[in-house]
């Protein structure tokens, strides 16, 4: 692997996904996804900021299919850092996405609180469809989150690169790597 040959930053223990293997997962989900949509003229993407900006940068140029981009910025509401599972919207959508076919695409699924608020909310709004992209999967969410394109998962650590930052560190690596956690 390309990553390994070279010193990691420091604090990354290891790398957990290749820019390679990313390029070509996103590469096959976006295929998918183009087929399942290619009927459709009005699929709108919504990126969750800020974790999936660079997924959804990447996921969107390679979709073979007529789309528009949107985002929301969500954020849990914390104490002492811990999610308590609360989350509020700091940056709404600019379009409607009534009788719109939406899918939200998400960098990382932890605990499940982020998506399913997006879920509730979003289908609220009276979509054609809703359906979820999440780049990472923990495997942790305790929650049930129906993930309809996923990307890869991971073992429970903690996870920078590819748009995921600590404390807005890291979030240009081109890979997905293991940070030691302080
Ligand atoms: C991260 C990530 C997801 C969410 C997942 O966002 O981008 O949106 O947490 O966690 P959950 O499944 O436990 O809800 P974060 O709050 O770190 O904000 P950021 O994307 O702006 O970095």
């Amino acid at each position: 692997m390309e990553e390994m040959m070279k010193e990691l930053p420091s604090g990354l223990l290891r790398v957990i996904v290749s820019k390679k293997d990313i390029k070509q997962r996103v590469g096959e989900i976006a295929e998918k996804i183009s087929n399942d949509y290619r009927d459709e003229d009005n699929l709108v993407v919504i990126g969750v900021l800020k974790g999936a900006f660079i997924f959804m940068a990447d996921l969107c140029r390679r979709l073979n299919v007529w789309h528009t981009a949107d985002f929301m910025a969500v954020s849990s509401y914390g104490l002492g850092g811990e999610e308590s599972g609360a989350v509020r919207i700091i940056m709404d959508l600019r379009e409607s996405i009534t009788d719109r076919h939406v899918l939200i695409v998400e960098d990382i699924l932890d605990s499940g609180a982020t998506l399913n608020y997006l879920m509730r909310i979003l289908g609220s709004r009276k979509p054609a469809s809703l359906r979820t992209c999440v780049l990472l999967d923990k495997g942790r969410s305790a929650i049930e989150t129906p993930v309809n394109y996923l990307g890869f998962t991971i073992p429970d650590v903690w996870v920078v690169g590819y748009g995921l930052d600590f404390a807005e560190e890291y979030r240009t690596l081109p890979y997905i790597a293991e940070i030691r956690k302080k």
